[in-house]
């Protein structure tokens, strides 16, 4: 049997056949026969808008995969420093090339001090720190006029290691700022996660020592949020990449998308929806309320997965290693209960909806001190190494700028009527 499709047009009798590669088919063959006829899928639910050796989700079998390598053995024994190294440069790096790249993040982490003092300092007292967040990553690119060279490989990498190591930074400043508490400068001395709760939580002490279990959360956490192929914000990335812009731009691009609570702000949801839900004996009531379509059921479901997020999975484990330390989260039982009733109730079955990676993190978030609206924030922090890897595919394929077409369904062509001649 050929791996291929045949298309004919009814309307001439002419036939193509098009061959089946890696699991597509090419649009610029369909071209061949129907060059004015478009794909007509919103949301991209049917259209692979590139190819990509970065990570494999495979949504029916709960499969997660950075390089090749399973998102569960990456989560027991990497780091997220060596896991965005990974993704962005293909292969586990050898110890010498870890050394140099951990090296260059952590001597990067500082922001220029208008950065702070003018830039940040401007907001309003009760600015939302992802909205802070997402400026101040289109800002960067005014410190760095050289971020434009983009085929420049050595500005190229610069600007990939500035992006990494200053997310922590920015997002900490920005949470520092909304709690009107002053900044923390970078350690040095620290990993990227213990360096990130110092910026967060330091006051008076010389010297903030993270408790490990949490910064080894953290880690943990990041690389689970590390990359997930063709997302919301990774789409945004690659299509603001597509036109040249620079990096910082086309972060700050991403971030934006990530910041909808279909996205990235997901958990923040999650945890808006069990503190609405308040006790576990309002949870079938809950539920009702998902399935006569008032509400969703916030941290369920997934575009991609059908099954169990495998990342759902980890962090359930890294939840009680968090909750051992912090106590649990009194909105556990909530979650626990909600997840059992849906989980037993064929509305959610039968739509083969999971929960999925914003489900639990919310709640250890919220157990470690974070406020609820840092969460998008706490997202887009790992995320950036995947936005940067698709990035620098994208520019390595040296890919067209990305330009869908549309059905056109508005009015045919008429006249202008002056302002007199109008209705009410
Ligand atoms: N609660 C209740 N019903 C749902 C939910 C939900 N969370 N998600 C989907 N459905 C139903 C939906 O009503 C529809 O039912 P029907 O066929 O009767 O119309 C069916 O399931 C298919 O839903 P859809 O909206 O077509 O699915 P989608 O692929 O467009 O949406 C989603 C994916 C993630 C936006 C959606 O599941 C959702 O809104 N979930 C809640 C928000 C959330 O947890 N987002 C985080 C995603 S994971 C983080 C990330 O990777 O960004």
């Amino acid at each position: 049997m050929a791996d291929t499709v045949t298309i004919t047009d009814n309307r001439t009798g002419e036939s193509i056949e098009i061959p089946i590669v890696d699991g597509g088919v090419a649009a610029s063959e369909w071209r061949r026969l129907l060059p004015d006829i478009w794909f007509y899928d919103p949301a991209f639910v049917q259209t692979a808008g590139c190819a990509s050796s970065i990570t494999l989700v495979d949504g029916e079998q709960g499969i997660l995969r950075y390089r090749g390598y399973p998102i569960e053995q990456l989560a027991e024994k990497s780091n997220f420093l060596e896991v965005a190294y990974l993704l962005l440069f293909g292969e586990l790096p050898a110890a010498a090339e870890l050394d140099e790249w951990t090296h260059n993040i952590t001597h990067h982490t500082f922001i220029h001090e208008n950065m702070r003092k003018r830039f940040l300092e401007g907001f309003h007292y009760d600015a939302h720190p992802m909205g802070m967040l997402v400026s101040a990553v289109a800002a960067l690119s005014t410190f760095y006029p050289e971020a434009k060279q983009i085929f420049d490989p050595d500005s190229r990498k610069k600007q990939i290691v500035r992006l990494i190591a200053k997310m922590p930074t920015l997002a900490a400043a920005a949470h520092r700022f909304h709690v009107g508490m002053p900044f923390v400068y970078p350690d040095n001395s620290l990993d990227f996660a213990s360096n990130f709760l110092s910026m967060m939580w330091k006051t008076a002490e010389p010297r903030y020592a993270a408790n490990p279990a949490l910064a080894h959360a953290i880690d943990v956490l990041f690389i689970l949020h590390a990359d997930h192929e063709q997302n919301c914000s990774t789409t945004a990335m690659r299509v603001v990449g597509s036109s040249h812009a620079d990096p910082y731009s086309a972060c700050a691009a991403a971030a934006s998308a990530l910041y909808g609570p279909r996205h990235g702000g997901a958990n923040e949801a999650v945890v808006q929806m069990l503190l609405e839900i308040g006790h576990i004996d309002n949870v079938d009531a809950y539920i009702r309320r998902v399935k006569a379509g008032e509400v969703r059921l916030q941290g369920f479901g997934h575009r991609v997965y059908k099954s169990y997020d495998p990342r759902a999975k980890i962090i359930k484990r890294v939840a009680d290693e968090v909750f051992a330390v912090t106590g649990v989260n009194h909105l556990l039982d909530i979650a626990l209960k909600l997840e059992e009733v849906a989980l037993s109730d064929d509305y959610f079955l039968s739509r083969k909806l999971y929960p999925n990676v914003d489900f639990y993190s919310g709640l250890i978030y919220q157990a470690m001190g974070f406020p609820i609206n840092m969460f998008p924030v706490l997202f887009a922090i790992p995320r950036t190494a995947g936005w940067l890897a698709h990035w620098k595919e994208l520019l390595d394929q040296d890919s067209k700028i990305s330009r869908p077409r549309q059905l056109y369904v508005g009015h045919p062509e008429r006249d202008y009527l002056p302002l007199s001649e109008r209705g009410a």
